[in-house]
């Protein structure tokens, strides 16, 4: 599959249901349990619209009335990685759309010293020059996690990415196009910035926080 480049580089999503949800979801009044559902939910809203492109196969089949050659997806196909550990709050969402997928795992930490994205976990279904792979990270912020987490899954084989992720700052997008033009990005908004502290503003603070309720 090399559908790539037909799909532009950012995809904003501006249905009214993934904003309002994403409104309550930036509240800071927003409960844990209340911002985990939510994110189930507009994840399956963003799954829509990354699957837009995807490859269908078909399948023979009787209606009640007569025998039809339908399409269908095949989701083993597919692969979803998570970037830990917010990654998991979008996985759950996508998953529920395409349960045949294949699911892997990427972990990078911040060297505090170099800055750098240092990766502590890898594994990914095998195959993945075959399918396609959508990588999943609520907060694209500098994209330096996100390109090197990016780096690994070619370095594993994959060539037709995807990024879907709930907020992105223009650095981290800006940062994504020119370390990976080829990876399509859709969010549910482009916010205004980054803080020094490296947070998307106006944001919604620490997905991973706001996510499993710890600060
Ligand atoms: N990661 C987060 O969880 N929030 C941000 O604002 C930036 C990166």
């Amino acid at each position: 599959m090399t559908d790539a480049p037909q799909v532009p580089h950012l995809t904003v999503v501006e249905h009214p249901l993934v904003q309002h949800k994403l409104t309550h979801m930036r509240d800071v009044n927003t409960s844990t349990g209340k911002f985990r559902q939510l994110l189930r939910e507009i994840s399956q809203l963003l799954a829509y619209e990354i699957t837009r492109n995807m490859d269908l196969t078909s399948k023979t089949i009787d209606t009640p009335l007569m025998e039809m050659e339908a399409p269908i997806i095949d989701g083993k196909k597919m692969a979803l990685i998570s970037i830990l550990r917010a990654g998991n709050g979008l996985l759950d969402g996508v998953l529920e759309l395409v349960p045949s997928a294949r699911v892997g795992f990427v972990g990078l930490y911040r060297d505090e010293e170099t800055l750098q994205p240092v990766q502590y976990y890898f594994k990914v279904p095998d195959g993945l020059g075959d399918r396609l792979v959508i990588a999943v990270d609520p907060m694209l912020a500098t994209g330096n996690s996100s390109a090197a987490a990016i780096d690994l899954l070619k370095g594993a084989g994959a060539t037709n990415i995807r990024f879907l992720c709930l907020l992105a700052a223009p650095e981290g997008v800006a940062r994504m196009k020119e370390a990976h033009p080829d990876v399509p990005i859709v969010t549910a908004a482009l916010d205004t910035g980054l803080t020094d502290k490296g947070y998307i503003y106006p944001g919604l603070g620490d997905a991973g926080d706001r996510m499993f309720g710890t600060k």
